[in-house]
C-alpha cells in the first residue's frame, strides 16, 4: 500500500473527527476540536514552532479519548486512527505525548509542558475554554451535568488532585473561579497569552453583570 503524505492525513482525520463528534452537545463537539486546531497552528506558526504536522494532529485528537466523553487513558481512539493513517510509530508516540500534556487537572495541579509543540496544543485547548465561547460551553457542559447556573452560598473549591477536580459537583458558575479565571495565568507562549487576556477581560465582565442581575431585585 502506498503511504500517505500529510496533507491526506490531515484531511482524513479532520473528515474522522466530524464523524466521531455527531451528537455531542456538551461544547466539546467537532467545531471545539477544529477551533483548537485552527489556534494552534496560528500559535505554532507565531512562535516559530518547526513541528507543525504534529501539532495539527494532537490537535485535531486532542479530545477523542476524553475521560468526560468516556474515553480511556490509553488513548485508544488516538492511537488506532493513527495506525490506520500508517503514521510511523515515532510520530504516533510525539502526538500522543502531545495530546497527554493536553488537560486541565484542578486548580493547584500543575500541568508543565514539555516542549513548545505541546505548550501551542495546551494553550490552544485553554484559549477555547474563554471568552464568549468558553462562557457558552461551560453552561452546556454543566447542563448536561445537571448543574445549577449558579446557587448563591456556594465557595469555590480549588481542587488539589485529578480525581477530585473529576467528580466535583460544583454550580456552573463555580467553574469561572475554578477553572476560567486561572487560565490566563497559565499560558505558555506570549501569543496565546496575549489572547487570553482580551478573553479574560470580557468574561470578567459577564460574571459582573451575571451577578448584578442575579441581585438585580434585592435592591429594590
Ligand atoms: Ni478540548
Amino acid at each position: 500500500m502506498e503511504t500517505l503524505n500529510q496533507n491526506q492525513i490531515l484531511k482524513h482525520t479532520r473528515l474522522y473527527i466530524e464523524d466521531f463528534f455527531k451528537g455531542e452537545s456538551t461544547g466539546h463537539d467537532a467545531f471545539h476540536t477544529f477551533r483548537v486546531t485552527n489556534l494552534a497552528v496560528y500559535i505554532a506558526k507565531s512562535e516559530n514552532c518547526n513541528e507543525l504536522f504534529e501539532v495539527e494532529m494532537a490537535a485535531l485528537l486532542h479530545d477523542v479519548d476524553d475521560w468526560k466523553l468516556g474515553g480511556d487513558s490509553n488513548l485508544s481512539n488516538a492511537k488506532n486512527w493513527m495506525i490506520s493513517q500508517q503514521l510511523s510509530l515515532e510520530t504516533i508516540n510525539k502526538i500522543i505525548d502531545l495530546i497527554q500534556q493536553v488537560s486541565f487537572k484542578g486548580s493547584k495541579v500543575e500541568t508543565p509542558v514539555s516542549s513548545l509543540a505541546a505548550a501551542c496544543v495546551q494553550d490552544a485547548d485553554r484559549l477555547d475554554a474563554l471568552g464568549a465561547i468558553g462562557i457558552a460551553r461551560t453552561f452546556a457542559y454543566g447542563g448536561k451535568n445537571n448543574r445549577l447556573l449558579y446557587s448563591p452560598d456556594e465557595k469555590p473549591t480549588f481542587h488539589d488532585s485529578y480525581e477530585s477536580y473529576k467528580t466535583k459537583q460544583s454550580s456552573t458558575f463555580m467553574h469561572f473561579y475554578e477553572k476560567l479565571f486561572l487560565l490566563k495565568d497559565r499560558m505558555n507562549t506570549i501569543t496565546a497569552k496575549e489572547i487570553a487576556n482580551k478573553r479574560h477581560q470580557f468574561m470578567e465582565l459577564y460574571v459582573k453583570q451575571f451577578l448584578e442581575e442575579w441581585n438585580f431585585s434585592e435592591n429594590y
